[in-house]
Parts: structure tokens; C-alpha cells; sequence
């Protein structure tokens, strides 16, 4: 069955959507300096580190000046929690939003009116470029509260002209029957989240093909093309990527196209990229793999300065929206990388291999213990109901050789029965570290 046809509305795009490249990179020297301009007079991390470089805002007169710039890691955002990073005084900021690490104080965010209104129109031109119209109806399963997933894709899809249906994460039941009793034509969600509904929705003995989703707007995560065949193939919906940080606003950084799905339109009139090598930290050229970092150029209440994301990823030309440049799928996070005996291991290459198995559900885990001195890699994953234990010894040693000629790893690979692998209501957890316990 053809996927739903998607009517593409160039009559909606924002100005800059029709920008000649060199307009971009004309408007992106003068947000920069405005910017950096902002930081240095606002905010006190900045013009220590500003002073100790002996730099000056008027120092910036090119984009490739850029690379004078101080790095900002979440580190700098942490000592300065949870204000001292507003550039306006807190009173200016309608919003907080905060983004909890997995130790310590969560990173602080705040927004001024002019910031919200900014993140609802990206929103808005995300979830057109993922072929949503106005007068949609759009399900918003991300959580609501201090991570920005929920209120982000709200403001967005109204601005939109959509009608919103705010259901946040969890409650899986009720998510199920709103969406028959609702009909909704688009669904923001995690992936990981969005394959439980799918679950719970085969398991009423429903089809997943014959709900009213059109478009699933995917993000929080990283999540392959393998899931984006599985759910287009079980769903006939438009599997499209959502990508944002807190740090930066929240969802709606990036989009894919849905006309192209080749990667997320990076919506550099807000926010400028780079590309640099996570260990040296030198620049590296468009193309070429590594962390992605960001300037927040037109944020009022928290201009950031190239935001070290820790997020793996190559910048590409521009393809739907020329004059703006995508970023390739996110291949993880440089903390996600396992190095398991000296390979480097990334969750989404073991979903890769996990979901073109047969029998398995698409959940796994990957948990790293260290019996002895080396680190030993175990693979998790479910066997759909009724797999026989000669099916399932037979899925473990397939998945293990996979890994090793694939990854050039040695795994150890468990199948277990069905709602073995935890469930997430959000972003899931595909690494269990108990390195230290053991
Ligand atoms: O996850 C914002 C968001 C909400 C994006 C809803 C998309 C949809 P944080 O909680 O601050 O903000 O986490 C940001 O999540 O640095 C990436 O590591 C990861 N991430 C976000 N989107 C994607 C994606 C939100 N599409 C961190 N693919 C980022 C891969 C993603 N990773």
C-alpha cells in the first residue's frame, strides 16, 4: 500500500525558506554579532571568558570568525545555575525550562516572549516541512512539565493552525482510544514510545495500518532508518525526525523534509552549525562525521555560544530547502559510545541489526558489566510472542555474529520473552552501565 499522499505548501513558507544562500550567510554574520554582542554586555560568563581571551564583540566580522569564539559545554551551563546565564532579567523570562542530566543540578533554560514566539514558529515550519497542514489534528505525546517536548510541539502545532490534542507521555491505554475516538492526522512522540503504542495497538487485535495517523513527527532520540521502514511498513505514515536541545530552545532545531527524507533541514537562520572533531576541537569540513556544535543566534532571554551538543552528525547541502544545509541522522551521542575491548559501539548500530531480525519485537537493551578486567557487552532483545527456545537460541547466536563481523565486537545476546525489555513513556534507555558493581 502507497504511503498517504502529501500535498507540499510552498505558499506557507516563512521568508527565510526563500532565501538565496548568500542572504543566509548575510543575515547569519549580522544575528551573530548581535549575539555575541548580547553575551558580552549581559551575561558575566561570557565577558570573563571574552576578557581572558582579549577578545572584543567587534573582533567578529565574519562568519568564520566564529571560530574565536569560547565554547559553552553544559558544564558552564551547570556553574551558572540556575540564572546567571540570562542575558534580560528574570522577570523578562514568560518561561523556564530545564533539562535533567543524569547527575546533578539539570540545565536551566529561560525564555523571554519574544524566545516563545520564535519556538513556535519553528515548530510551525517543522511540522510543515513534515507535511502537516493547518487544520490538522495533532496528537502531542511527548511529556509536558520542565522538558520542553510537550510545551515545544503544543505552542508549535498552534501556531500551526492545528488542533492540538495535549495527552503527554504515558497512559498508553487512553492515548490508544483518543486516537479512535479522535482521529488524529499527526502524532509527536518519541520513537521508543511510539513503538509501545504500536505494541498495545496489535495487542487489542487492531491493525496499525488502519489508524488515521498520517505523519509521526519522531524526536528526543536518535532512531534508523530500520525504524523508520518498520513503522512506515506496520503504520502507512510518514515516519519523519524532529531534532532540538533544550540548550537551544527545544524541538524544532532541525526537521526532515518529508518530501525528501533525507536528513534534517537544519534551520540555520536561528541557529548556526559546526561541525568539530570531540577531541581536538578543530573544526572539520562539511561532510565529515563528528560533534555538532551550535550558536544560538537570535535567542533574547539565553544566547548560547557554540553549544558543544555532544551530538554525532555530518552536515550536508541543502536539498528540499536549498539555502538551508541538513545534518545527517544522529548516530548517537558522544556519551553513548560503549567502548567495549577497545571497539566503539553505538546503541543505534546494534537497532540497526536488531530490527531486520524476524521474531524479535524492536526493543533492546544494552547492558555493560565487567565480570573480570574487560568489559563484557549484553544485548537484550524480546522475541515476539511464541518463539520456541530452538528460534530463540538460534536469534541470539545470529544477532551475536552480526555484531562481531558488523561492529567487530564480541556480544553476548539474550532473547527474552515478550515485555522483557523495558518500556519507556519518553526517551528510552538503551544503555545500562554496571560497570562499576561488578
Ligand atoms: O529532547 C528536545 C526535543 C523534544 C527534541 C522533542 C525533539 C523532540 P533535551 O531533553 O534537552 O531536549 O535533549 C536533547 O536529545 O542533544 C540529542 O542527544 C537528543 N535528541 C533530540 N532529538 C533527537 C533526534 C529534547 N531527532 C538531546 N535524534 C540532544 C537523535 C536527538 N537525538
Amino acid at each position: 500500500m502507497p504511503l498517504p499522499t502529501i500535498t507540499p505548501r510552498p505558499d506557507l513558507y516563512d521568508d527565510a525558506e526563500r532565501w538565496s544562500v548568500d542572504q543566509m550567510r548575510s543575515e547569519q554574520l549580522s544575528r551573530l554579532q548581535t549575539a555575541v554582542r548580547r553575551c558580552y554586555d549581559n551575561v558575566g560568563h561570557y565577558r570573563r571568558k571574552f576578557d581572558e581571551r582579549g577578545l572584543h564583540p567587534d573582533d567578529i566580522t565574519s562568519l568564520e570568525d566564529i571560530r574565536l569564539l569560547p565554547f559553552t559545554t553544559k558544564a558552564d551551563l551547570r556553574d551558572n545555575y540556575p540564572f546567571d546565564m540570562l542575558a534580560v532579567p528574570r522577570k523578562q523570562c514568560v518561561r523556564i525550562h530545564a533539562s535533567s542530566g543524569t547527575t546533578g543540578r539539570p540545565t536551566v533554560v529561560g525564555y523571554t516572549q519574544g524566545d516563545i514566539d520564535m519556538w513556535a514558529n519553528l515548530v510551525a515550519r517543522s511540522l510543515r516541512a513534515a507535511g502537516t497542514q493547518p487544520g490538522d489534528m495533532v496528537h502531542v505525546a511527548y511529556g509536558y512539565g520542565l522538558f520542553t517536548g510537550g510545551l515545544g510541539a503544543h505552542y508549535g502545532a498552534e501556531r500551526l493552525g492545528c488542533t492540538v490534542i495535549p495527552v503527554s507521555g504515558g497512559q498508553t491505554e487512553k492515548q490508544i482510544q483518543l486516537i479512535q475516538d479522535f482521529q488524529p492526522d499527526v502524532i509527536m512522540v518519541t520513537p521508543s514510545y511510539f513503538l509501545s503504542l504500536i505494541d498495545y495497538v496489535k495487542s487489542q487485535g487492531l491493525d496499525p495500518a488502519e489508524t488515521s495517523l498520517k505523519i509521526g513527527v519522531f524526536g528526543a532520540e536518535p532512531w534508523t532508518e530500520a525504524m523508520r521502514d518498520e513503522v512506515e511498513a506496520t503504520c502507512q505514515m510518514h515516519a519523519t525526525d524532529i531534532y532540538g536541545l533544550s540548550e537551544m530552545m527545544g524541538p524544532g532545531v532541525a526537521q526532515e523534509c518529508v518530501e525528501t527524507k533525507d536528513g534534517l533541514t537544519l534551520w540555520e537562520d536561528h541557529f548556526y552549525p559546526e561541525i568539530i572533531d570531540p577531541i581536538t576541537e578543530e573544526p572539520m569540513p562539511d561532510g565529515e562525521e563528528g560533534e555538532l556544535v551550535l550558536t544560538a543566534m537570535t535567542r533574547e532571554a539565553m544566547p548560547v555560544l557554540r553549544y558543544r551538543t555532544r551530538d554525532l552528525t555530518r552536515l550536508l547541502p541543502g536539498t528540499a530547502r536549498p539555502s538551508f544545509r541538513r545534518m545527517a541522522k544522529i548516530t548517537g551521542r558522544s556519551d553513548d559510545l560503549m567502548i567495549v575491548r577497545g571497539v566503539n559501539v553505538f546503541p543505534t548500530q546494534i537497532e540497526e541489526i536488531v530490527l531486520k531480525i524476524d521474531g524479535l519485537a524492536p526493543y533492546f537493551q544494552c547492558v555493560l558489566t565487567r565480570p573480570g578486567r574487560m568489559d563484557q557487552l549484553t544485548v537484550n532483545v524480546e522475541g515476539k510472542p511464541g518463539l520456541d527456545q530452538a528460534r530463540r537460541d538460534a536469534i541470539a547466536k545470529e544477532i551475536a555474529q552480526q555484531i562481531k563481523s558488523r561492529i567487530g565486537t564480541t556480544a553476548q545476546v539474550v532473547v527474552l520473552a515478550e515485555g522483557g525489555v523495558e518500556r519507556s513513556v519518553g526517551k528510552a534507555r538503551r544503555i545500562v552501565d554496571h560497570r562499576d558493581l561488578t
